[in-house]
């Protein structure tokens, strides 16, 4: 089938020809309305009149940026990897990603499970909304499909055909390496504020800062552990009271163990310093260091948990080392992966400061002097985090970080 960019009313013809998505809907009227609040691609919700709980998404990438236009070019391959990794994932853990219902490459499309009750957990961060399932849910879906992607499970043939789905993502893998790892520490048309700005001078001129945003950019570019998400921010996630869903993995490649730990990580921490500079809501950011507390050390009790319950894998071949030398060697394994995760934490809250992708809860702060202050705030827990992410023994030294920085 030859590419062609839908629009409101030819996505009702495409999907009439969809017989999996016709089953859905039976017999019922169908309205198409674009939804998207995103930058890269098309969003649609196709709703049945007769019965508007059922509903389906529809997503379509185009060959170019959406937010900027087509003068923007950019593969709509990108959507080849988002639907190859929301099929691996809910391979791995069905409750944690919208089920796919239909799925065409060719036409750079997927249509999946509307969401109906979930919103963004950016937006209910800003609003103080407490969840009390995420650390619990989040760190499953995490450990799970981290490990089961991984070396630590998966067999030398089957890591490698892994590699092949995934590792051709190669424009939005240099997008990340330039606006996570470069043009955000550097002069550079792309970056936002930076003009007359002293601290942003003062950064681009750290050069021991930028030394260790280069080790974990190497980090990134060369070693291939598990499955990424590749994106995974608080806008990648949809959320409520009950559920955590995770969307929108268009980055996905087999990257770094810490990489998506790392960016949520630093989410969460933006979130909390929103919270000191502007709400000043002692319990809400007492909630928050919980959560982040509770996810990363859950996390790292399921990565061990996967793997004690794991048979042998291409890296532990039976009998090669003895129980208590391997029990040793998994403690000192989740601990790198920790450490990573704090380093990479550190690239992402500090990109967030002058990069061209900002996040709401700094870059969204409307007087002038709080903003200021919060990116002071965040730039300081960022260069703690990755001046020390290669000694960090526990989750209690972040927490203190964070509470620290002024
Ligand atoms: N399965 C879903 N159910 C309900 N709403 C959804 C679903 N998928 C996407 N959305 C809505 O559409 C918005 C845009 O989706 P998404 O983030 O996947 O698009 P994008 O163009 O890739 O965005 P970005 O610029 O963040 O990359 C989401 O923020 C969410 O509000
Ligand atoms: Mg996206």
């Amino acid at each position: 089938m030859n590419y062609k960019k839908l629009d409101k009313s030819t996505v009702l013809d495409y999907i009439s020809d969809v017989k999996s998505v016709m089953n859905y809907f039976g017999q019922d009227e169908l309205q198409a309305d674009e939804i998207g609040d995103g930058n890269l691609n098309y969003v649609y919700k196709i709703t049945s009149l007769q019965d508007p709980k059922k509903a389906l998404i529809l997503k379509q990438a185009v060959p170019y940026l959406r937010c900027v236009g087509e003068e923007f070019p950019l593969g709509r391959e990108r959507m080849n990897y988002e639907i190859r990794a929301l099929q691996k994932f809910y391979a791995i853990f069905p409750s944690f990603v919208p089920k796919v219902h239909h799925a065409n490459e060719d036409m750079s499309l997927v249509i999946m499970e509307y969401l109906d009750s979930h919103i963004i957990m950016r937006k209910g961060l800003l609003n103080k909304v407490e969840y009390k399932n995420f650390s619990e849910q989040m760190s499953t879906f995490m450990a799970a499909t981290l490990f089961y992607t991984s070396s630590l499970h998966l067999s030398s043939s089957d890591k490698r055909a892994l590699i092949d789905r995934f590792n051709s993502n190669v424009e939005l893998c240099k997008l990340s390496e330039d606006l996570v790892f470069s043009f955000a520490f550097m002069e550079h048309e792309t970056n936002i504020n930076t003009k007359d700005d002293e601290c942003a001078k003062k950064l681009f001129l750290d050069v021991e800062f930028k030394e260790k945003i280069l080790e974990l950019k190497y980090k990134f570019m060369t070693q291939n552990d598990a499955l990424l998400h590749g994106d995974l921010h608080t806008g990648s996630i949809m959320i409520n009271d009950s559920e955590t869903c995770v969307i929108d993995p268009e980055f996905a490649f087999v990257g770094p163990f810490g990489f998506d730990i790392g960016v949520l990580l630093a989410n969460l921490v933006s979130s909390y310093v929103y919270h000191s500079v502007v709400t000043k809501d002692d319990a809400y950011k007492e909630w928050l260091l919980l959560s982040i507390k509770e996810f990363l050390s859950k996390f790292q009790a399921k990565f061990l948990n996967f793997w004690s319950e794991s048979a042998s894998s291409a890296l532990l071949v039976d009998g090669y080392l003895d129980n208590a030398t391997i029990e040793l060697y998994k403690v000192k394994f989740i601990k790198e992966i920790f450490r990573d995760s704090v380093g990479f934490a550190a690239c992402e809250l500090s990109r967030r400061v002058y990069g061209v992708a900002g996040v709401e809860e700094i870059r969204g702060i409307e007087d002038v002097n709080l903003r200021a202050e919060a990116e002071g705030i965040v730039l300081k827990i960022a260069r703690e985090f990755l001046m020390s992410y290669k000694n960090i023994q526990n989750c209690d030294e972040i927490l203190e970080i964070v509470k620290d920085a002024r």
